[in-house]
């Protein structure tokens, strides 16, 4: 049965980082995420859990000064893709986020992953920048 959320102030000792990691390693790899680390320790991180294993997470920084927060690599696994769980933690997060006295939530995602857009547009964020580059 699903449960949680749970949230951690940190991810250095945190049960979720080898369910984060082997996720991010699957993003690389299909190209949806930059080939480099993602994670630092000083990430907090929140999870839901199937029983005894971490099955959604993300991991987030609160920006007390400029009463901001980013979110990073919110990860499902997939075998409980569409079950709702990217928006049952999308929400606890924002909602963590008010308590502290966030006013904007950022996150960045790639173009190349279509899907996130419907996940994350259904959940009320929306573009406001565009980032290029150029390969030198
Ligand atoms: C994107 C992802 C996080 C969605 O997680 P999820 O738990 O399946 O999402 P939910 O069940 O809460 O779905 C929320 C909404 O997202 C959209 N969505 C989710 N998966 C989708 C898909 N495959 N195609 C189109 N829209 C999709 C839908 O609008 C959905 O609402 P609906 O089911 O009522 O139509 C999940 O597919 C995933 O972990 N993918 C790999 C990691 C990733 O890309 N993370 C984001 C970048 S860090």
């Amino acid at each position: 049965m699903i449960h949680g959320p749970y949230f951690e102030d940190t991810l250095v000792g945190s049960k979720v980082l080898p369910f984060l990691l082997r996720e991010q390693a699957s993003l690389i790899e299909a190209g949806h995420c930059a080939p480099e680390f993602v994670l630092c320790n000083e990430h907090r991180v929140v999870s839901l859990w199937d029983d005894d294993k971490p099955v959604c997470a993300t991991v987030w920084q609160y920006y007390p000064n400029s009463k901001s927060a980013w979110s990073y690599l919110l990860v499902t696994h997939k075998d409980y893709w569409r079950q709702g769980l990217y928006t049952k933690i999308h929400e606890a997060l924002s909602q963590r986020m008010v308590e502290l006295g966030v006013m904007i939530r950022h996150s960045e995602q790639w173009l190349t992953n279509g899907k996130i857009f419907d996940a994350a547009g259904k959940n009320g964020m929306r573009p406001y920048l565009f980032r290029m580059k150029k390969d030198l």
